[in-house]
């Protein structure tokens, strides 16, 4: 399979590596910085480089858009007006929030179209293929493109599952808090334990939150623990106290996970716990030292 990469960034640089290990040959790169698609061209044995998308994607089998969102449609466009796009090819994005509505100018020229998004997060420079090996990826096509689009996923080692394509954004938003938040607390409980004057933080905190994200993945709510989950308010009062004494900007980010795991352990705990914990988390900071001091 002939390959065209348009937007050699992150993902673009890792689809590329990871296809031509499937045997894909990935035969020309357009979009982005000049000095981007050189590096891919130079990890990448026959790779041309191209100023001119619609060039890239001429005797293309499959166009890959690895752009971000907002560029997406535009880039498809764009080939779409240079008359680039053929029903031979086959052109896929794989933004976890856009579906279909971004290639529509694509499917009107006849080509084929899928949005594929992998499950994973890929950082800048990542150019291990086996990082997708056993991912997950929703698969957004319609009834005659799935196939080709699933077998595409399963050549880069990864899980296909289809997802209807009004469902990408809750979808996304899901993947969003599941992978960037869960890092932004994570970077914030680190913060925290480096106050603490703990060494390593790193030793505390990467078991604890892979259990952590493990259970609460398989069970939901029920893998919850800590001190809102047993209605412990002076825990959680000398936690605030804490917090706004030393690090008071991280105090909105605590109330807001601490809002978040209430909210389905509620019905557990009685009126008066809840009412506690409401008043301590809705932002108002003398009541860290009234509860503490009840
Ligand atoms: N990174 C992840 O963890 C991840 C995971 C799953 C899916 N995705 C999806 O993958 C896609 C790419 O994300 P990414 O993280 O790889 O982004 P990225 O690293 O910023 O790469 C984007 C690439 O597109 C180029 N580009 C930017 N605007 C363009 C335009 N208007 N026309 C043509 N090329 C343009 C950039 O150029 P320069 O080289 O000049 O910057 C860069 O090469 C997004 O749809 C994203 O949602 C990302």
């Amino acid at each position: 399979m002939r390959v065209a990469l348009i937007g050699p960034g992150r993902v673009g640089t890792l689809l590329a590596i990871a296809g031509t290990r499937a045997g894909w040959r990935v035969a020309a790169v357009a979009g982005g910085r000049e000095a981007s698609r050189s590096a891919l061209a130079a990890s990448i044995a026959g790779l041309r480089t191209f100023d001119d998308p619609a060039e890239a994607v001429a005797g293309a089998d499959l166009v890959l858009v690895t752009v971000p969102d907002d560029a997406i449609a535009s880039v498809v466009d764009g080939l779409v007006r240079a008359d680039a796009l053929t029903p031979s090819h086959r052109v896929v994005h794989v933004a976890g929030s856009r579906g279909l509505d971004a290639l529509r100018r694509a499917r009107l020229a006849g080509a084929q179209v899928a949005a594929c998004h992998p499950a994973m997060t890929i950082p800048a420079g990542a150019s291990d293929p086996d990082l997708l090996v056993g991912v997950a990826w929703a698969v957004t096509a319609g009834p005659t493109d799935r196939a080709w689009a699933s077998e595409l996923v399963v050549a880069l080692g990864g899980d296909p599952f289809h997802l209807a394509d009004d469902a990408r954004v809750t979808y996304h938003a899901a993947l969003a808090l599941a992978s960037n938040a869960v890092g932004a607390a994570v970077v914030a409980a680190r913060r925290l334990l480096l106050a603490a004057r703990v060494a390593d933080p790193a030793a505390f905190l990467a078991p604890l939150a892979h259990a952590s994200v493990d259970n609460a993945a398989s069970t939901g709510a029920a893998a919850l623990t800590g001190p809102i989950v047993r209605g412990d308010v002076g825990t959680i009062a000398a936690h605030l106290e804490r917090l706004a004494a030393d690090l008071p900007e991280l105090l909105p980010v605590y109330r807001a996970l601490a809002q978040a795991t209430l909210e389905p352990v509620r019905p557990s705990l009685g009126p008066e716990v809840v009412a506690a914990l409401d008043d301590l988390l809705a932002g108002d900071d003398r009541g860290a030292g009234t509860a503490l001091e009840g």
